[in-house]
């Protein structure tokens, strides 16, 4: 949610931040804005849109400034147009600030401000912490944001420039990430990495309730409390080429291709052929911890969470450890039994959205162990778990998430191999586990490979308004996963059903015009998912199946079919989802939609 960058140097900083704009706009991309400290002034420039509706209005302008911040929104307070755009102002305009977050008690503010004389122009809550910064002002900057922040409740990531102080910057964060990118010379501050590693590798992760006073010649931390934080920089390791589109006519595109090498990556020195196991060091547990786990509680958002549910079958089937899967957003506000020997997983791409890090914290606190599956090195996340795997699937920037998906189920397969080995999993079949994990890469490949035939059905149900995905165990959230990639980038309506559950209920809607997506392995359930198939015929639904390479009976049945390896029963999500995916990506472009940055949605939720 909304991306921040900030820059101060020797260089202009106009094209720098407008560069770590457009690396940040998966974050929000409703409106921008920068301020700029330049000639003893504040030179405010925002508008509603994308960033290149900004670049475009800022375009023949000249600019001659060394420090200055800027935004990408996705709106919380005030919709999306000029006005609410940031940066936002405090009343004498001499103080300037972004944010990313929410200001939850920016009502009682506002009405303790308005007492003191303050009057505001917009809808935000930002534009409150400008005021409160203003307030507190006694001609030192940093501690005019230090104070101001403790009357805040809420989260934040913020930047602050004042006229007052040109060639500084003030930053602060609590509950959304910042970073502060140390360069020779120059510093800056941004969301996330992206935004500046074209300029430098070395970096701090401010940690929650910090502030950070960054000049051209270095910077200091210290916590909300005023304690000097002694700052720890550490190297990026991904590349600027791996950010970039590399070719694709978008990232989304990239990313599905980039799977066979993301799975290499997920599982490179983790498994060991001979002796049928998986090593997760990461995850920090001694041997009899891991045999001590009664019960795992796995929770995540989105499609994180859809591969959390593909883990519970696997774990529940090889392991036999009782999984439970929850929405972050739910377990964090119930009061979810942690007993002793629970393990709790959460799965994030990101590492950052704020309902997951929310559980994560909640079931630490109640004593549970708290792992983590993340792909974004150095995320909040991952730094507060008590262990953890990267997926290292490399940055993923289409908000759409394929990569991560794919090599989240891979780690849980791993996982899945680590505790049923230490159980009833015998040799041989962690064994042909492993090597079932070894030959993925390829198996998706092959499918992609043919992606034409997947385009070509794409064209045949582009102008379709509703589709309906159905899967029986442990294909059912593949079913779900196919569909919210449907929904999230072709605005087409789009729901995943277990198929035994489609007589309850969305039969109803099955006729000539509804396409429906069966993923019909040749596995335990395949006979029960050709009848539900003839349940479809019967009502004169378009069948497209997803079939195991080699079944011909299906052809009989089916409209349509699109062909994935075989492979074992418990690793078939990450080869069916890839036509799903493709099918998605496919359909999206032939209706015009913006693929990588769908309408309303945004890559990282810090909100919740
Ligand atoms: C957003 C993204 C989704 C993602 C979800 C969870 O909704 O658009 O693609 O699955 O957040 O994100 P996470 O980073 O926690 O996996």
């Amino acid at each position: 949610m909304c991306g921040i960058v900030g820059y101060v140097g020797p260089q202009q900083a106009v094209p720098i931040l407008l560069e770590g704009l457009k690396r940040l706009e998966y974050r929000g991309y409703d409106s921008a804005g920068l301020a700029l400290l330049q000639d003893g002034g504040i030179i405010i420039q925002k508008s509603a849109g994308k960033i290149r509706v900004l670049e475009e209005s800022i375009k023949g302008m000249q600019f001659d400034s060394n420090c200055g911040i800027a935004h990408t929104r996705w709106a919380t307070h005030g919709e999306p147009n000029d006005t609410n755009a940031h940066p936002h102002t405090d009343g004498s305009g001499r103080i300037s600030v972004v944010h990313n977050g929410i200001i939850e008690n920016f009502r009682t503010l506002k009405q303790y401000l308005e007492r003191k004389g303050h009057r505001f122009n917009t809808e935000t809550d930002t534009e409150i912490i400008a005021h409160l910064i203003q307030d507190n002002y006694q001609g030192d900057l940093f501690e005019a944001v230090r104070k101001a922040l403790t009357q805040v409740e809420g989260t934040y990531g913020i930047a602050v420039v004042s006229l007052d102080h040109p060639g500084e910057i003030v930053a602060a964060r609590h509950g959304s990430p910042l970073v502060i990118g140390s360069g020779n010379g120059e510093n800056f501050i941004a969301s996330d990495v992206s935004a500046i590693l074209r300029h430098t590798d070395q970096v701090m992760y401010l940690e929650d309730r910090e502030l950070a006073h960054i000049t051209a010649d270095g910077f200091n931390v210290a916590t909300i409390e005023n304690t000097e934080v002694t700052p720890e920089i550490e190297k990026i390791e991904w590349s600027l080429e791996q950010i970039e589109k590399g070719g694709f006519s978008h990232f989304m595109l990239k990313e599905i291709y980039e799977q066979p090498l993301a799975l290499n990556n997920a599982i490179r020195g983790r498994l060991n052929f001979e002796e049928g196991i998986s090593r997760l060091n990461g995850l920090q547990l001694q041997m009899e911890e891991l045999l001590s786990i009664q019960r795992i509680i796995i929770t995540a958002c989105g499609t994180s969470w859809h591969s959390a549910l593909i883990g519970e079958y696997m774990i529940e089937d090889l392991a036999r450890i009782p999984v439970e899967v929850e929405y972050a957003s739910e377990f964090r506000y119930r009061s979810p039994i942690i007993s002793d020997g629970t393990l709790v997983f959460v799965i994030s791409q990101s590492g950052e959205t704020a309902d997951t890090l929310a559980a994560l914290r909640e079931a630490k606190r109640k004593g549970a162990t708290g792992l983590g599956i993340c792909n974004v090195v150095g995320s909040t996340i991952a730094r507060e778990t008590d262990g953890g795997i990267y997926i290292h699937a490399g940055p993923e920037i289409g908000v759409a998430s394929t990569k991560a998906f794919t090599s989240q189920i891979m780690v849980l397969a791993l996982v899945t191999l680590l505790l049923a080995r230490q159980r009833d999993m015998s040799h041989e079949k962690g064994r042909q586990f492993v090597d079932a994990i070894q030959k993925l890469p390829s198996q998706v490949q092959s499918i992609l490979d043919e992606s034409d035939q997947i385009k070509r059905l794409a064209d045949m149900f582009s102008d379709h308004n509703n589709f309906l995905y159905l899967g029986r165990g442990i294909n059912f959230p593949t079913a779900l996963e196919g569909a919210l990639k449907m929904k999230e980038i072709s605005y087409i309506h789009a729901e995943g059903y277990p198929a035994a559950e489609m007589k309850h209920g969305p039969i109803a809607l099955i006729d000539e015009n509804m396409p429906v997506v069966v993923i019909a392995l040749k596995d335990q359930v395949y006979d029960k998912v050709l009848s539900n198939i003839q349940e479809i015929k019967a009502r004169n639904g378009r069948v497209i199946a997803i079939a195991t390479e080699g079944d011909e009976e299906i052809k009989r049945l089916a409209n349509h079919v699109l062909y994935i390896p075989k492979v074992m029963y418990h690793l078939t999500p990450i080869l069916s989802i890839i036509p799903l995916q493709l099918l998605a990506y496919f359909v999206a472009v032939n209706r015009g939609c913006d693929v990588d940055q769908p309408r309303n949605l945004a890559k990282s939720v810090t909100v919740e």
